[in-house]
Formats: C-alpha cells, sequence, structure tokens
C-alpha cells in the first residue's frame, strides 16, 4: 500500500487532476463532502487531504510514503525528505512586496510582515539586513497598507491581490511550484513503484 498526502485546496485539486490523468484515480475525491481519506484498493494506494503546510510532517514520519507540497512550504519548514520531482503545478513566486510609496531607510530594522518567518529571516541574513518579523496567518497586504508592516514576504501569483492593495513587488526571492516528496525510508523500501508514479504523472 501507497500512502499519500494531498493538500487541501487549490493545489491539491489541480496535483489530484495530475494522479487521475495518470490512471491514479480515486472515485468522490473531489466532491465537496467531509470525508478525508479515501483508497483504490486495486491500486493498492491510499490518499488522504491534509492542510498545505502539514504535509511534510505526514511524509517525514511516514504516515504518507510520499505527498505533494508547495516549494514554499519546504523552504519555510525544511523537512528531512526527498525532493523526488518538480510536479509543474500551482507556479508562483515568493517576493517582497511593499506600498507603491515605500522609501527604504536601510539605517533602520525593516519590519516583516509573513506567513513565512524561515524564508523571510533566511533572505534578509542572506543580505545582511537586520528584521523585525511578524508573523500573520493570511491577507498580510492589509499590514503594509495600515501601517503594521513596512513590507511583507509573500506568494504572488497573478499580482492581483497586490495591484488591488496598491503594492508592488520590490525584491524576489524563489520560483514556486508543487514538488513530490518522499519518506526517506519507504524510498529505500518502496522506490520502485514510487519512481514508477512519478513517471506516470511526468507523461
Ligand atoms: C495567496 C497570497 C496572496 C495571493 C496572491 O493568498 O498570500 O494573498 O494568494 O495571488 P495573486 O497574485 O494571484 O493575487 P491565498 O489566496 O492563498 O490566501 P491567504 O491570503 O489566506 O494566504
Amino acid at each position: 500500500m501507497i500512502n499519500i498526502a494531498l493538500p487541501k485546496g487549490r493545489l491539491g485539486e489541480k496535483v489530484y487532476k495530475l494522479f487521475s490523468e495518470a490512471g491514479y484515480e480515486f472515485p468522490g475525491i473531489l466532491d465537496k463532502g467531509r470525508k478525508l481519506i479515501f483508497e483504490n484498493e486495486e491500486l493498492g494506494m491510499r490518499c488522504f487531504w491534509v492542510k498545505p503546510f502539514d504535509v511534510p510532517v505526514y511524509v517525514e514520519r511516514g504516515t504518507a510514503d510520499i505527498g505533494a507540497a508547495g516549494k514554499d512550504i519546504l523552504l519555510e519548514r525544511s523537512p528531512d525528505v526527498y525532493e523526488l520531482a518538480d510536479l509543474k503545478a500551482g507556479f508562483c513566486r515568493m517576493a517582497v512586496a511593499a506600498r507603491s510609496d515605500f522609501v527604504d531607510d536601510p539605517e533602520r530594522i525593516l519590519r516583516v510582515a509573513t506567513e513565512f518567518p524561515n524564508i523571510a529571516q533566511n533572505y534578509y541574513s542572506g543580505i545582511g539586513r537586520e528584521i523585525d518579523i511578524i508573523t500573520l496567518r493570511g491577507s498580510l497586504e492589509l499590514a503594509p497598507v495600515l501601517g503594521l508592516s513596512d513590507v511583507i514576504v509573500d506568494i504572488v501569483e497573478t499580482g492581483t491581490t497586490l495591484r488591488e492593495n496598491n503594492l508592488s513587488v520590490i525584491n524576489f526571492i524563489a520560483d514556486l511550484s508543487a514538488r513530490l516528496i518522499a519518506n526517506k525510508s519507504a524510498y529505500k523500501f518502496k522506490g520502485d513503484t514510487i519512481n514508477e508514479i512519478i513517471k506516470k504523472l511526468a507523461q
């Protein structure tokens, strides 16, 4: 049996589409119900929806053999897993954004609002800038508009959210997309099956 952790939400639906196109189907998985676990006995596979941020936890601890996680979450959590493939879905970028009239004063500590404190810290350590991190859970765009922070470190996909809140990208941090990750010992024992899945997903 192969256990698969999929991220609940938009990205997970895109990733599931790749699985179903590859012949790995889990009837009812896209229904609007509250069920979280779906098994396909014929394939010997079981899928479960987990919060996107939690996918690496299930995989690192071996509850899931493989999972699909956004690169943002992998950069933030640095899980001890194998990152085996770029699923080429959910393309977006991690960036620093600020109000269009923002002028940086390098003498001052920069106030950075983000859902990704480790990514923000690594980025600013890399350029030698001291920051004050303000960790929030979503709707980050409010922070610079209301004066809670100077900048945000956030995901940008189409740029619409930034534009509609009079913010713009001032620095690029990383390209993001969904990645296929595997538990290290599962990969040792079920590597052939996992590689076969990756091959089919890529076709
Ligand atoms: C993400 C991100 C931005 C938005 C960017 O938020 O945090 O707010 O998408 O997308 P865009 O560039 O296409 O406008 P999400 O919708 O995941 O919700 P959140 O604010 O709760 O994190």
